[in-house]
């Protein structure tokens, strides 16, 4: 049984006084319960983190980071290591979000060493995957999606994967709007699954969260929710505003 997930991702969002405000709204909601069963997580942006921490320390709320360097320390300026994120409580990293990918030139070899270096030193990965439009409109978007899995994850054991949870976040449905539907999510989420249970057997397949990420919206959410491959959110644009990510959190 895999309990679902709602993330939000903050990206390059909020002071820390917005971020305590947030955290503070969402603390009021945790504390009333949530529709069923399900895992929240926070991944404000590097700054917000540390004041944070100690807000989110005794709560039902994970703190997450969005990025991180993979070696324990160096002469890497203006990176923050996974030793750095463990020593303040982060739980969760998120790694590979296309704007990582895109904006910054991270490709499949670097992210691979990053989610072997957030599992050596305990934190979660929140590896993202997913393909751009014309690569849709190509039909290549398993191809590219699972590619970028497989290259990801390379040379984790079973146990590794099993650690590790996933996001499909389709390119063109990220800040857009404009969402796959919840049947092509589905499909890709299967298909994820699938790839997942050829490399590391079928009881790693079913352990690993699928998020799908890109425009979820309160809208949206329940229809996205209801497919059976679908285990919870990565929400960027809706995760800033506490009334909506509230509603995602208690998707129906
Ligand atoms: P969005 O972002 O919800 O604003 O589309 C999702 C993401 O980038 O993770």
């Amino acid at each position: 049984m895999r309990t679902p997930l709602i993330a939000g991702n903050w990206k390059m969002y909020k002071t820390v006084a917005e971020a305590v405000e947030l955290v503070e709204a969402l603390l009021t909601s945790a504390e009333q319960g949530y529709a069923s069963e399900r895992e929240v997580l926070v991944c404000p942006p590097f700054t917000a983190l540390y004041p944070l921490a100690p807000l989110l320390a005794d709560s039902s709320i994970a703190l997450g980071a969005q990025n991180m360097y993979h070696a324990d320390e160096g002469a890497f300026t203006g990176e923050i290591s996974p030793v750095m994120l463990k020593d303040i409580g982060c739980r969760y990293v998120i790694l590979g979000h296309s704007e990582r990918r895109q904006i910054f030139g991270e490709d499949d070899a670097l992210i691979n060493r990053k989610v072997h270096a957030a599992l050596k030193h305990g934190l979660t990965p929140v590896l993202c995957i997913g393909e751009t439009k014309p690569q849709r409109d190509a039909g290549d978007a398993e191809t590219v999606t699972l590619g970028q899995l497989r290259a990801s994850l390379h040379g984790l054991s079973a146990t590794q994967a099993r650690g590790v949870v996933l996001a499909y976040e389709p390119v063109w449905a990220i800040g857009t709007g404009d969402t796959a539907t919840p049947a092509d999510a589905q499909a890709m989420h299967a298909a994820i699954r699938a790839a997942l249970a050829s490399d590391y057997g079928q009881d790693i397949a079913d352990a690993v969260r699928v998020l799908y990420g890109g425009s979820v919206k309160p809208d949206n959410v329940d229809a996205l929710m209801a497919q059976p491959d679908i285990d919870g959110a990565l929400v960027g644009g809706a995760s800033l505003k506490a009334d909506q990510f509230v509603r995602i959190i208690n998707y129906q």
